[in-house]
């Protein structure tokens, strides 16, 4: 195969920040993707309607002139969000989803929730007004390995979740383990997973390959070969509870490269590639306009793109870096070649 065009893409997870790092960021996913779902954990965290509204602007206006990318926009969900705030969000035209972050469990989540059975309201109230609840599945135990902590975190918080809530549409971001797909299988249809390329292209030996590669650590971490080939098996499958979401997180190189690096892949700059590559080696090229352009869509309900986009067969070489001199960043795949390219 040397072309493949498939229905235009979105992104269901997407980080893009704001200030300079959302300048060097955005281009590459508006060159990609027509919408993306836009992770809310800023620094602040986007907590209300009128912050994500103001963030929406910020980002159509880091657009370059004549590109046209509609942000999809997300609420940080707290402890103490108000009910009222869910059903303010469920009116807003730009709003789509909740985010819910164990805290303690990521990049920017330490206003997450520390005990979701306390919010349970709140999630009564997101299956009332059927807005998606879109969680990072990991606990947040340090004494937990953290190999086991999206495990650990569907046995002990996502069953019972699930149970509670038969109503509620959930997507369990970025998945990684077997265990994630099996559960995911397992539920209603109300239950869907995003997977990253970087999920799908490797395992665990990738972040201490002949020496620490920070760029290839984010959270959930990669896991072993066999958690990344049931990955691989339940995106390319046709089933549609498993779509694309990149989960794109840009850091400042020198904010990876350093004692304590921050977790986070950025891959906005080749994603779609990088899916293609993927899918390629399980022979099911076929199968990624579902995955990338349609499932995520549906279960949205949201209307399908309707313009293509097409990858050619040419060699490529990633670049080393993106950005402005201040604002450096590394990508996923620094330096390496790709096989597919965006025309
Ligand atoms: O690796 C990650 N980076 N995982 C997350 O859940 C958050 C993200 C970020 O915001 O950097
Ligand atoms: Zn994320």
């Amino acid at each position: 195969m040397k072309t493949l065009t498939i229905t235009r893409p979105d992104d269901w997870h997407l980080h893009v920040r704001n200030g300079a790092i959302l300048k060097t960021v955005l281009p590459h996913t508006a060159r990609q993707f027509a919408r993306a779902i836009i992770m809310p954990n800023l620094k602040p965290p986007v907590t209300t309607v009128s912050q994500a509204l103001a963030y929406r602007e910020e980002i159509l206006n880091a657009l370059p002139v004549g590109v046209t990318f509609t942000p999809l926009m997300t609420l940080y969900l707290t402890a103490s969000t108000p009910i009222s705030e869910i059903k303010k969000a469920a009116d807003a035209e730009h709003v789509y989803a909740f985010k819910l972050y164990p805290a303690g469990a990521t990049t920017n989540s330490d206003s997450g929730v520390a005990d979701i059975e306390a919010i349970y309201p709140l999630l009564t109230a997101l299956e009332e007004q059927d807005i998606p609840l879109l969680i990072h599945g990991e606990v947040p135990d340090q004494a937990c390995d953290i190999f086991d902590r999206e495990r650990v975190f569907i046995e002990a918080s996502l069953s019972k979740i699930v149970n509670n809530f038969p109503n509620l549409r959930i997507v369990l971001e970025h998945v990684t383990t077997i265990e994630a797909v099996q559960f995911v299988n397992a539920s209603g249809n109300n239950i869907a997973a995003t997977i990253t390329p970087q999920h799908l292209l490797y395992n665990r030996n990738a972040i201490l390959a002949g020496g620490i590669r920070p760029h290839y650590y984010c959270l959930p971490i990669l896991k072993r070969e066999r958690h990344r080939l049931a990955l691989l098996e339940a995106a390319t499958s046709g089933n549609p509870k498993f779509f694309l979401g990149t989960d794109s997180a840009p850091h400042l190189t020198t904010l990876k490269e350093t004692t304590c690096g921050c977790a986070g892949c950025y891959s906005a700059h080749a994603a779609l590639e990088l899916y293609a590559t993927a899918f390629e080696t399980a022979n099911a090229l076929d199968k990624l306009e579902g995955f990338a352009s349609f499932f995520g869509a549906d279960f949205y309900r949201l209307p399908r793109n309707t313009e293509t986009v097409t990858l050619t067969r040419s060699t490529w070489t990633i670049p080393s870096t993106y950005g402005d001199p201040e604002n450096i960043i590394t990508p996923v795949n620094a330096g390496e070649e790709l096989h597919w390219q965006l025309q």
